[in-house]
Formats: C-alpha cells, structure tokens, sequence
C-alpha cells in the first residue's frame, strides 16, 4: 500500500539526538543524575525586564495579531540596534518579524526556492535548512568543510560547486554546530561569487552577539542584497517566545508579507511586545553578562576537551558549542555517545545531526550549563574514556 503521507515529510529527518534524549529523560526518571550538554539553548531564562513587559503586554490585553511584518515599533527598534552595533542605517521597511529565526528560515526558503533548485550548505551545519528546502521541493547541495576553512563555504566552494540548478547559498555565522564566524572580508567574498551567478546569499546571524573576545559582522555591512535572518531566542535568551526576524532587500518585502500573512499571520504578539524591552540599558547589560558567563565557560571547557583527546581543530569564536573529533579513541560518534550517557550520564549529540561529513566521527557539545555542572561534566568523561571500547 502506499504510504499515507507526502514524500516530502518522509524525506525530512527527525533529531537523531531525541533517541538519546529520552533516553536521558528515562535515566532521570530513574533517579540518575544526567548532564545535558546536548541542548541548543541558553540555560538562563528569560531575563527579568522583559518578562515583565510581557505580562503587562498581557494585562493590557496586547493578545491579538499584529500586522504581518510585526509591530511598527520593534521593527523600528531592531532597526535601531544595527545603528548602534554595526553603525548601519537599515529602514525598518525592509524588517519582518517572524515567528522565531525558524519563521524567517521559512519566509526565506519560500520565497527564494523554485521546485529543483538547489542551494549551497556546509555540512556540517543546522540540519532544519536542507529540510526547510526539501518543503519547498527545493534541495541542499551539501558541502563538506572541515577545519582548513573554518567550517565554512567559501567564495572558491561556491564557484567550484555550484551548477545549473543552484540559485542560491546559506551561511550562518556564527555556525551551528561548529561556533566558527565569518569575517567581514569573508562575507563579502561570498556575496560577490553569490552575486556573480547571479544567486542569493542568505545569511544566519541568529549566534550574533554570543561571539568572544570579538564582535561579529553582519554580511549587510558589505551587502545591501543578502537576506539575514536573527532571532531573540539566544543573545536575548527568549527561545519559547518564538520571535526572529528577517532583513529583506526592499523589492522582496511585499511578496514576503503575502507568504507571512499566509504562512502564520503574525509572529506572537505578547511575546512582541515583550521583546521591545531587550533594547533598554538593563536588559542589555544582562545579555553582555549572560555573554561573559559563556565565554567562561568556553574558555574551560575547550582546553579542558582538548586535553582529554577531543580534536577541536579551530577555536570556536562564537555560539555556545564545541564540535569535537573523536577519532583519537575510535569507534562511532552515535555509540560514543550512547557509552557516556549509560555509563556517566553526561548527553551530547551525535554529528549524524548535522550533516553527513565525517559525521561517525565528531559530537558536540554545548556548553549550556555553569561551570561547575562542566567540570563535573569533564570529570565524568576522563573517567568514561577508560572504560569506552571503540
Ligand atoms: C543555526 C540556527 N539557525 C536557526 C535556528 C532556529 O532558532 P529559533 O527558531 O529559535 O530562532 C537555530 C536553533 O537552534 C540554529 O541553531
């Protein structure tokens, strides 16, 4: 009999990690106590002021839809923000509030992919973007890339794998699952071989703002044409708020608002609200806190990884994750990570997660947790590494 459903849900893989998350959730169940450093999102909550501007954005009824594009104010708001972090002067026109950098993944992909086209993705990396093509009866071109260029395409990848069916490329920066950054020479390195075959650049900065010891640049500072989608769930700490915005050229704004009024109305309006708040003096000194406390943590757990065998070829500049080879002591990443979570009770992910490039061979981990629960972490491993078999 034929499949019930479409080819295209069939086609899209579930996180592999959920296997061992549940696992994990069993173990706890049981009394264990587990480590999570599989999870992509911050563990600090929602910082105080903009809670509280959500609930009076509740108690003063603010629970309808907004306009598609989102509430005049917070895009004029975001737009405020690149004058201020990038020294850009973007017209809040060109901004749309989406339901999370998912919803803008998903006006993008929407809008920029026909039915056959093919767009350039490193691999490793975010594995929603080939699925978001594949509902859009688009496909990835996945590129493998490894240390020797930061985990990243470059202009030469591009010119060297791009065919006739590819229109367009996707990067993030910083990378998920690698934490690698895009510099600014970098980025418009591959704005221009994008711009040379005539294809779009999309680029991720939702990791903007997490990066260390160094800021980010936003590919808008070297091209006005790339479509950049960011988010409020992780500098600003709001991931179950689902808020993310998308940064359009002009000429592409009023298609993307009959896709938004149609794909989900309007992004959260109470959540909206709320975000207006992440711009105030006191939430952002929160944020460079919250983004000190990470850079902690980075700056134990890498040596720390390092020293006990992992291969983290480059130092990662930005997000919350290392991506770590684990050659050195043989056997297969899922295994690897089966071994830790049954015998120490520490999680980490699979690389299978994030694409197909030597993925039996690396995990990541995020470094979600304080430092205490990561040398702890760290502790449980050194003493897991004896008894691992691979
Ligand atoms: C690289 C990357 N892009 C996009 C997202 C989507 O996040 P959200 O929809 O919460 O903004 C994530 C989430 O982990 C991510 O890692």
């Amino acid at each position: 009999m034929a499949h019930p459903y479409s080819a295209r849900s069939r086609a899209i893989e579930p996180f592999h990690v959920m296997a061992l998350l549940a696992r994990a959730n069993e173990l706890q169940a049981e009394g264990h106590d587990v480590i999570h450093l599989e999870i992509g999102e911050p563990d600090f909550t929602t910082a105080a002021p903009i809670v509280a501007a959500g609930q009076a954005a509740l108690a003063a009824g603010h629970t309808r839809y907004t306009a598609a594009r989102g509430l005049p104010a917070l895009r004029q708001a975001i737009a405020g923000f690149y004058g201020q972090r990038y020294g850009l002067s973007i017209d809040p026109e060109r901004i749309l509030i989406t339901p999370g950098g998912s919803g803008a993944l998903l006006l993008a992909s929407s809008l920029l992919v026909d039915p056959g086209k093919h767009w350039l993705l490193a691999d490793p990396g975010y594995p929603c973007n080939r699925h978001f093509l594949r509902l859009v009866e688009g496909a990835a071109q996945l590129v493998p890339v490894g240390p020797e260029v930061n985990y990243q395409l470059t202009a030469g990848l591009v010119h060297q794998h791009w065919d006739e069916n590819t229109v367009g490329a996707l990067v993030a920066s910083p990378a998920n699952p690698t934490g690698t950054v895009l510099g600014r020479d970098e980025l418009a390195s591959l704005a221009g071989a994008t711009r040379e075959r005539h294809g779009h650049l999309v680029v991720d900065e939702i990791y903007h703002g997490l990066t260390y010891g160094m800021d980010a640049a936003s590919v808008l500072e070297v091209d006005d044409s790339a479509f950049v989608l960011n988010s409020f769930s992780k500098y600003f700490g709001m991931t179950g708020w689902r808020l993310g915005w998308l940064v359009a050229p002009p000429a592409a704004v009023a298609d993307l608002e009959k896709l938004a009024q149609n794909l989900y109305i309007s992004a959260p309006s109470m959540a909206q609200h709320a975000a207006l708040a992440c711009f105030e003096p006191e939430a952002l000194a929160i944020f460079e806190t919250r983004r000190a406390e990470f850079a902690r943590r980075r700056d134990y757990l890498l040596p720390a990884l390092r020293e006990l065998g992992f291969g983290i070829a480059v130092e990662p500049q930005g997000a919350f994750y290392l991506y770590a080879d684990i050659s050195a002591f043989g056997g297969d990443a899922f295994a690897f990570c089966r071994h830790f979570l049954e015998t120490e009770h520490v999680a980490f992910t699979p690389g299978l997660d994030f694409g197909r490039h030597l993925a039996g061979h690396h995990v990541r981990f995020a470094y979600t947790q304080n430092l205490a629960r990561l040398e702890q972490a760290v502790q449980r491993i050194a003493r897991g590494l004896q008894s691992w078999q691979g």
